[in-house]
């Protein structure tokens, strides 16, 4: 009885992709993903959250906003498991400036109305700081919710440029010994915290120290440290250029004493490549970004490294056209190589940012207030990559593929309400079969997907052309991923001299196919609604 209700368990957490934290943990590594060997190997895919404590009050943001718990419950309610909690070196080594200030005392300190706290989180205002960091991951353990800890810098505050003195090892503030102890120190603390499941070792190492020698010098310090001091967790180690570069790791190896716990992580943004977005054509720009994120950091998944990208986010308005296109192709990349990935951020204001109280954050997945979601259609397309595609336990069928429009984060499917199949916009169920021939079809029987031409829904019908009892019935189409991006499925009709590729009406529901835009050289043309990924699956459905 015991053992059956472990194994439906079991399934369940699988087929979740989530993690009980009482129980599962700790982490390892497989080959290039991320496993639970107590719960038979089976993948652990980290779909996290930024939720920075490394301003100057070295608090976690919103505590003046809302009960901790609450914050912790939201996370979850959005379908994050897991949350990427940042931290200064100086919070556990102890720095003069911090040695025995509490929460109140750290805004008093900075001038900041410290009544919001009080009214929220009253049992922590009078800790010490690191008690209080303690207790938001004890609410998130008590919320299901995973925790990785990221030390983001030494010294307290904004974060990050070339010459603020926290860069890379030897600048102003960070002195390599402070650094390896600080990281000794946090990962002896968290050990009794089993949703403390990895830490990584460094924020977006830069500016005009790094190198290379310097780089497996200390990291491998780094990561003998906490491994020291923890054993269980999974070590998170960053590149150089703002965490955007580890192509040297394919001519040297990571040299460390223990396996199974070593992931990379990677950040990406639109102002990692402003140029590119702003001056090229948008699938040229996806295609060129995207070869080079797999050049610098990509190739470590072939490699069995798991990759975390551990920053990416945009203004949520949907104002800034850049971060717009960026994020389609972004998430197109992160759903195609099924990466494990924390978004930039949580917080939807911070007690202080640069100078600025009560600060909003534009890139927040919270309102200002911290009480709603800024961006529900932004949400939903964050969560078309929370579960996971493929890997241990999650391969439960022959791959097939599901069609993803990272605009929406809805996925191709089949409209049976109208007459004749048709195809639909809806949830990522529908599994399908893109043949060496060109022609899409349903994985599970062999209806065939027929362009009939511009402005109408695709068609679901026969395969063989000679269709039942319908005279026109065509030839089932024969498709190419097309353009730079690769994102433009892409077909031709007879008597139509255009191509045509798949699009979402305008309807915003029926998936029809249109004139292909923007295949190349104008910078201002925008494909994005013509973006498709088929993404490689075996997960079950339904
Ligand atoms: C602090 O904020 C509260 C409201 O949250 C306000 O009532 C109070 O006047 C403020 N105190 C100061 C000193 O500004
Ligand atoms: C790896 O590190 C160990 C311990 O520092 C050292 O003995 C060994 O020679 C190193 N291996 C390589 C290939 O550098
Ligand atoms: C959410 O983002 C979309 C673009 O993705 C934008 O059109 C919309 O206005 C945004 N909504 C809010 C409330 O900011």
């Amino acid at each position: 009885m015991e053992r059956r209700w472990m194994s439906v368990w079991l399934l369940a957490a699988i087929l979740l992709g989530a993690v009980a934290v009482g129980g599962g943990l700790p982490l390892s590594t497989s080959g290039r993903w991320v496993v639970d060997d107590s719960r038979g190997g089976g993948r652990v895919k980290l779909a996290c959250v930024n939720w920075p404590a490394h301003l100057e009050p070295v608090v976690a943001e919103g505590l003046s906003r809302r009960p901790v718990d609450e914050i912790a419950k939201a996370i979850r309610g959005m379908g994050f498991n897991c949350v990427r909690l940042t931290w200064p070196t100086f919070l556990p080594t102890g720095d003069a400036s911090l040695a025995g200030l509490t929460v109140r005392g750290s805004f008093r300190r900075l001038r900041l109305n410290s009544t919001g706290v009080q009214r929220h989180n009253p049992k922590l205002i009078d800790l010490p700081l690191l008690q209080a960091f303690q207790a938001v991951v004890s609410s998130l353990e008590e919320n299901d919710v995973m925790v990785i800890l990221d030390n983001h810098l030494s010294r307290p505050g904004w974060c990050c440029s070339r010459t603020d003195g926290n860069g890379f090892f030897g600048d102003t503030y960070f002195d390599p010994g402070l650094w390896v102890e600080g990281l000794r120190r946090m990962a002896a603390l968290f050990r009794s915290h089993r949703n403390v499941v990895g830490m990584s070792l460094r924020n977006e190492l830069r500016g005009a120290r790094q190198n290379v020698d310097d780089w497996f010098r200390y990291m491998q310090m780094g990561a003998e440290a906490v491994h020291a001091a923890n054993a269980d967790v999974l070590v998170i180690l960053s590149g150089l250029n703002f965490d955007s570069e580890l192509s040297f790791l394919s001519r040297r190896p990571l040299n460390v004493s223990f396996s199974r716990k070593i992931v990379f992580e990677l950040h990406w943004y639109s102002f990692t490549n402003s140029a590119a977005w702003a001056g090229e054509n948008a699938n040229d720009a996806c295609g060129s970004i995207s070869g080079g994120v797999s050049h610098r950091v990509g190739f470590l998944l072939d490699r069995g490294f798991p990759l975390f990208l551990s920053e990416f986010g945009i203004d949520q308005s949907g104002r800034n056209w850049r971060d717009n296109r960026f994020f389609s192709c972004a998430l197109a990349y992160a759903a195609d190589h099924d990466l494990e990935w924390a978004m930039w951020a949580l917080q939807g204001s911070y007690y202080l940012r640069q100078g600025v109280a009560d600060s909003e954050e534009a890139y927040g997945m919270l309102s200002a207030d911290w009480r709603s979601v800024r961006n529900r259609t932004l949400l939903g397309r964050i969560q078309s990559i929370q579960q996971p595609f493929r890997g241990p336990g999650v391969a439960t069928l022959p791959p097939y593929k599901t069609i993803l429009h990272p605009l929406t984060g809805r996925c191709v499917t089949i409209d049976s309400s109208s007459r004749g199949l048709a195809l639909a916009a809806g949830p990522c169920a529908q599994r399908w079969r893109y043949g060496d021939d060109g022609t899409l079809s349903l994985a599970n029987s062999s209806a065939c997907v027929t362009a009939v031409g511009a402005g109408k829904p695709a068609r679901v019908g026969n395969c063989g052309g000679s269709g039942g009892g319908s005279s026109a019935a065509a030839a089932a189409s024969r498709w190419v991923l097309a353009s730079a991006s690769h994102m433009h499925v892409s077909t031709r009709v007879n008597g139509d001299d255009r191509m045509l590729c798949l699009d979402v009406g305008p309807d915003g529901r029926s998936v029809v196919t249109n004139p292909c835009r923007c295949m190349g050289g104008d910078a201002r043309c925008d494909p994005e609604g013509q973006w498709f990924r088929m993404v490689t699956t075996a997960r079950r459905v339904g």
